[in-house]
Protein backbone atom coordinates (compact mmCIF):
# COMPACT_ATOMS: atom_id res chain seq x y z
CA UNK A 1 0.00 0.00 0.00
CA UNK A 2 1.15 3.50 -1.24
CA UNK A 3 0.48 6.75 0.67
CA UNK A 4 0.11 10.28 -1.14
CA UNK A 5 -0.41 13.55 0.69
CA UNK A 6 -2.91 15.78 -0.56
CA UNK A 7 -4.62 19.11 0.18
CA UNK A 8 -8.42 20.30 -0.55
CA UNK A 9 -6.72 23.79 -1.22
CA UNK A 10 -8.56 27.35 -0.04
CA UNK A 11 -10.57 28.14 -2.94
CA UNK A 12 -12.52 24.74 -2.76
CA UNK A 13 -12.71 25.03 0.82
CA UNK A 14 -14.57 28.33 0.85
CA UNK A 15 -16.58 27.42 -2.12
CA UNK A 16 -18.66 24.21 0.12
CA UNK A 17 -16.56 22.02 -2.30
CA UNK A 18 -14.39 19.83 0.63
CA UNK A 19 -17.30 16.93 1.13
CA UNK A 20 -18.03 16.41 -3.08
CA UNK A 21 -13.80 15.99 -3.35
CA UNK A 22 -13.74 13.63 0.20
CA UNK A 23 -16.91 11.39 -1.61
CA UNK A 24 -14.84 11.54 -5.11
CA UNK A 25 -11.40 10.22 -2.96
CA UNK A 26 -13.47 7.75 -1.14
CA UNK A 27 -15.52 6.60 -4.18
CA UNK A 28 -11.99 6.22 -5.96
CA UNK A 29 -11.15 3.63 -3.46
CA UNK A 30 -8.84 5.43 -1.26
CA UNK A 31 -8.76 5.13 2.57
CA UNK A 32 -8.26 8.25 4.52
CA UNK A 33 -5.44 7.89 6.90
CA UNK A 34 -5.41 11.56 7.80
CA UNK A 35 -7.35 14.40 7.54
CA UNK A 36 -7.25 18.06 9.20
CA UNK A 37 -8.60 21.50 8.59
CA UNK A 38 -6.13 24.09 9.04
CA UNK A 39 -5.00 27.86 7.77
CA UNK A 40 -1.22 27.72 6.22
CA UNK A 41 1.12 30.37 7.62
CA UNK A 42 3.24 32.41 5.13
CA UNK A 43 5.94 30.90 6.47
CA UNK A 44 4.61 27.14 5.53
CA UNK A 45 3.64 27.86 2.60
CA UNK A 46 6.65 29.25 1.05
CA UNK A 47 8.28 25.91 2.80
CA UNK A 48 5.74 23.85 1.14
CA UNK A 49 6.24 25.29 -2.67
CA UNK A 50 9.63 26.09 -2.11
CA UNK A 51 10.38 23.86 -5.37
CA UNK A 52 8.71 26.64 -7.30
CA UNK A 53 10.56 29.43 -5.18
CA UNK A 54 11.95 31.00 -8.60
CA UNK A 55 9.05 30.70 -10.71
CA UNK A 56 7.27 33.56 -11.88
CA UNK A 57 4.27 32.58 -9.92
CA UNK A 58 5.15 31.69 -6.31
CA UNK A 59 4.23 34.70 -4.77
CA UNK A 60 0.60 34.31 -5.99
CA UNK A 61 0.80 31.04 -5.15
CA UNK A 62 1.59 32.00 -1.51
CA UNK A 63 -1.04 34.29 -1.19
CA UNK A 64 -3.80 32.00 -2.54
CA UNK A 65 -2.98 29.41 -0.67
CA UNK A 66 -2.73 31.13 2.88
CA UNK A 67 -5.88 33.34 2.04
CA UNK A 68 -7.88 30.91 3.95
CA UNK A 69 -8.47 27.55 5.24
CA UNK A 70 -7.53 24.18 3.63
CA UNK A 71 -7.98 20.44 4.12
CA UNK A 72 -4.64 18.54 4.37
CA UNK A 73 -5.02 15.23 4.05
CA UNK A 74 -3.10 11.37 4.14
CA UNK A 75 -4.60 8.97 1.25
CA UNK A 76 -3.85 5.51 0.69
CA UNK A 77 -4.10 2.84 -1.87
CA UNK A 78 -2.02 0.72 -4.02
CA UNK A 79 -0.41 3.52 -6.63
CA UNK A 80 -1.93 6.01 -4.23
CA UNK A 81 0.47 8.83 -5.65
CA UNK A 82 -0.39 8.61 -9.11
CA UNK A 83 -4.15 7.38 -8.68
CA UNK A 84 -4.31 11.06 -6.94
CA UNK A 85 -2.36 12.73 -9.91
CA UNK A 86 -5.05 11.02 -12.16
CA UNK A 87 -7.61 11.75 -10.01
CA UNK A 88 -6.89 15.61 -9.80
CA UNK A 89 -6.70 16.19 -13.39
CA UNK A 90 -3.83 18.46 -15.48
CA UNK A 91 -2.56 21.48 -13.78
CA UNK A 92 -4.83 23.52 -15.79
CA UNK A 93 -7.84 22.65 -15.81
CA UNK A 94 -8.08 23.57 -19.15
CA UNK A 95 -6.38 20.51 -20.03
CA UNK A 96 -8.10 18.15 -17.44
CA UNK A 97 -10.02 15.19 -18.47
CA UNK A 98 -13.41 14.75 -17.90
CA UNK A 99 -14.21 13.10 -14.30
CA UNK A 100 -11.40 14.64 -12.36
CA UNK A 101 -11.24 17.01 -9.44
CA UNK A 102 -9.65 20.34 -11.47
CA UNK A 103 -12.08 19.46 -14.41
CA UNK A 104 -15.43 19.74 -12.17
CA UNK A 105 -14.47 22.40 -9.69
CA UNK A 106 -11.23 24.17 -10.79
CA UNK A 107 -11.82 28.38 -12.09
CA UNK A 108 -7.95 28.54 -13.33
CA UNK A 109 -4.14 27.15 -12.93
CA UNK A 110 -3.81 28.58 -9.65
CA UNK A 111 -7.04 28.45 -8.43
CA UNK A 112 -7.37 24.38 -9.13
CA UNK A 113 -8.74 23.36 -6.09
CA UNK A 114 -6.06 20.05 -5.22
CA UNK A 115 -2.68 19.42 -4.18
CA UNK A 116 -1.24 16.09 -4.65
CA UNK A 117 2.50 14.95 -3.92
CA UNK A 118 4.00 14.21 -7.55
CA UNK A 119 6.76 11.23 -6.95
CA UNK A 120 7.36 8.89 -3.58
CA UNK A 121 10.01 11.37 -2.15
CA UNK A 122 7.81 13.76 -2.64
CA UNK A 123 5.35 12.15 -0.59
CA UNK A 124 7.93 11.03 2.21
CA UNK A 125 8.21 14.82 2.73
CA UNK A 126 5.26 16.63 2.68
CA UNK A 127 3.63 13.70 4.92
CA UNK A 128 5.76 14.45 8.18
CA UNK A 129 4.92 18.11 7.02
CA UNK A 130 1.80 18.28 8.31
CA UNK A 131 1.12 15.07 10.25
CA UNK A 132 2.89 13.09 13.17
CA UNK A 133 2.79 9.74 12.90
CA UNK A 134 0.49 9.09 15.51
CA UNK A 135 -2.03 10.78 13.53
CA UNK A 136 -2.14 8.16 10.47
CA UNK A 137 -4.63 5.70 10.97
P1 LIG B 1 0.30 20.90 -6.91
O1 LIG B 1 1.80 20.91 -6.66
O2 LIG B 1 -0.42 21.99 -6.15
O3 LIG B 1 -0.27 19.55 -6.68
O4 LIG B 1 0.01 21.23 -8.45
P2 LIG B 1 0.74 20.60 -9.72
O5 LIG B 1 1.79 19.63 -9.29
O6 LIG B 1 -0.31 20.13 -10.65
O7 LIG B 1 1.41 21.90 -10.35
P3 LIG B 1 2.81 22.60 -10.01
O8 LIG B 1 3.52 22.83 -11.30
O9 LIG B 1 3.53 21.85 -8.93
O10 LIG B 1 2.35 24.02 -9.48
C1 LIG B 1 2.00 24.20 -8.12
C2 LIG B 1 0.80 25.09 -8.05
O11 LIG B 1 1.17 26.43 -8.38
C3 LIG B 1 0.06 27.06 -8.99
N1 LIG B 1 0.44 27.48 -10.34
N2 LIG B 1 0.14 28.64 -10.82
N3 LIG B 1 -0.08 30.92 -12.48
C4 LIG B 1 0.52 29.81 -12.96
O12 LIG B 1 0.94 29.72 -14.08
C5 LIG B 1 0.63 28.67 -12.06
N4 LIG B 1 1.24 27.53 -12.35
C6 LIG B 1 1.10 26.78 -11.26
C7 LIG B 1 -1.08 26.07 -9.03
O13 LIG B 1 -1.87 26.26 -7.85
C8 LIG B 1 -0.33 24.78 -9.02
O14 LIG B 1 -1.16 23.73 -8.60
MG1 LIG C 1 3.24 20.10 -7.86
Amino acid sequence: MERTFAIIKPDAVAQSYTGQILAMVEGAGFRVVGLRKTRLSEAQAKAFYAVHAERPFYAGLVTFMTEGPVVVMVLEKEGAIAAWRALMGATNPANAAEGTIRKKFAENVERNCVHGSDAPETAAAEIPFFFAASELL
